[in-house]
């Protein structure tokens, strides 16, 4: 074992805390933790590293260990460590490698982005050997990593009390309070990262849509970072407005030009999101929001096939006959209004979620911690913690007072602005399906009678009847169709 203190400091006392992995993330974590007054042990599968961290932060609180063992050693009872590798199989052969080197009640916790499943599988499994093992949720990047993240730990409640400490204190803070709770038991932690992964792609895709009209309006790129500097004033104020604003204002060295006009429209994406949209589809769930945003990446990732539909399918020529300041205030209210059904849908598949597996998720709690340190904290936020700590059982986000008169007065701009990315041939799949959701919820009949009409047609599946008690089923004798 190395260490980077004197050796009677190190030999008297054992870490308080270690840490698996020194990828950036991981890096952060730890510099983080040991900031706070906490002993850190840290390992890494390529032992240089490891060698290389410790030499880099002298004097710091940390013990550098070449070997699992020695790593095991140096810490305090229950030991609790964090692995910070790649999510899936890497999680599992780290696992495997401790629990030979463990003594009951020992805390494995994986700040990974890891499917909840494989978390599920891992407690079951740890907890048969008698450990336990908290997948923590861990938004907020490597600035977020290094000077307070929001924590998303699941797991065993007992877990809970050994970490808040350390959790607590290298959370990010709102209001004094820390960005962190214990979200539930098994794989909870990582389901409500999941979604908030989902509710990421859905912010990142409705901001790429307000620029995309501004771009289509003739905007220039700083006329641009003005706007979304003046919207991270406002309601819209948030950590995602915030960085658009300063990645518009990027000039490019090699060019001069703005550096986002240098980039190419490919979106990448790791899988997050279409984690959620599968959980979504099982739950029977509508996230049109996320999905749209999900599919506009999958969409621009096709850019040789569209480089050849652009020359070969026809659409009209923007023209738009709205003064600037008008657009801005429209495009502004349809951004706003399309967050706030993202945000509704995400709720909704959490607290769907949530009771089907009996996690107690505590709703208000989700959003509050979202409030700070991770890549979604907004200040609307609060406003949503307010909404379910009023009424926790609240079927449907906007459904509460605040969120009524929100939609009700951004509405007419929302419809003008999709109506007008529509009929200049703009695409706004985010936009579009935020309200289409909207109006869909709000409709007190819908076109699902002739679905209903169409399935006993064919299928004979019976219907119900407007003027019959909900739960009798008819079937009507239709009539032939020949060829
Ligand atoms: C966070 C981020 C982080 C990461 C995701 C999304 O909360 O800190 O969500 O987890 O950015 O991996 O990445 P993709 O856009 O590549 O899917």
């Amino acid at each position: 074992m190395k260490d980077t203190m004197s050796s009677t400091s190190t030999e008297s006392k054992k870490s308080d805390f270690g840490l698996i992995g020194l990828a950036v993330m991981g890096q952060n974590l730890v510099l983080n933790v040991e900031s706070r007054g906490f002993q850190v042990s840290v390992f890494n599968r390529t032992t240089d590293k490891t060698d290389e961290f410790v030499a880099k932060n002298p004097g710091k609180k940390l013990v550098g260990c070449d070997t699992l063992e020695a790593f095991v050693q140096s810490l305090a009872l229950p030991r609790k460590i964090q692995i910070m590798v790649k999510a899936g199989a890497p999680v599992d052969q780290v696992i495997e490698q401790l629990i030979p080197l463990l003594d009951k009640d020992d805390i494995v916790i994986d700040g990974g982005n890891s499917l909840y499943t494989d978390t599920e599988r891992r407690d079951a499994y740890l907890a048969g050997k008698g450990l336990r093992f908290v997948g923590a949720g861990v938004s907020g990047g490597e600035e977020g990593a290094r000077k307070g993240p929001a924590i998303m730990p699941g797991g065993p409640a007992s877990t809970w009390e050994v970490m808040k400490p350390i959790f607590e204190s290298i959370a990010a803070k709102v209001d004094g309070e820390p960005c962190v709770i214990h979200i539930g038991p098994g794989g909870a932690g990582h389901y409500v990262k999941m979604i908030h992964n989902g509710i990421e792609y859905g912010d990142m895709q409705l901001i790429c849509e307000a620029y995309s009209l501004f771009k289509a309006a003739g905007f220039t790129t700083d006329e641009m970072a003005a706007i979304f500097n003046e919207w991270n004033e406002g309601d819209l104020q948030s950590y995602l407005i915030q960085i658009t604003g300063k990645a518009l204002e990027q000039k490019d060295p090699e060019t001069g030009n703005a550096l986002v006009d240098m980039i190419l429209d490919k979106a990448g994406q790791k899988g997050t999101g279409q984690w959620t949209l599968i959980n979504a589809a099982e739950q029977a769930i509508v996230i049109s929001t996320i999905n749209a945003a999900v599919e506009a990446r999958v969409l621009s990732s096709q850019k040789k096939q569209r480089v050849v539909a652009s020359k070969l399918l026809q659409g009209p020529k923007p023209a738009f006959s709205i003064e600037k300041k008008a657009l801005v205030d429209k495009v502004h209210d349809a951004l706003y209004a399309s967050k706030v059904v993202s945000y509704t849908q995400g709720f909704d598949l959490i607290k769907t979620m949530g009771e089907k597996k009996q996690w107690g998720l505590d709703l208000g709690g989700i959003a509050s911690i979202w409030r700070g340190g991770c890549i979604i904290r907004a200040r609307f936020l609060n406003r949503i913690t307010d909404a379910y700590r009023n009424d926790k059982a609240l079927t449907n986000l906007m459904l509460d007072p605040f969120f009524q008169d929100l939609l009700n007065s951004t509405q007419q701009n929302w419809r003008e602005v999709v109506a007008m990315a529509v009929s200049n041939g703009i695409p706004v799949p985010a936009f579009g399906a935020s309200l289409a959701y909207y109006d869909s919820y709000r409709a007190e009949r819908l076109p699902a009678n002739l679905l209903q009409a169409q399935r006993d047609f064919f299928g004979a599946h019976t219907y119900e009847r407007v003027d019959k008690p909900e739960g009798q089923f008819f079937h009507t004798a239709w009539p032939e169709v020949i060829g």
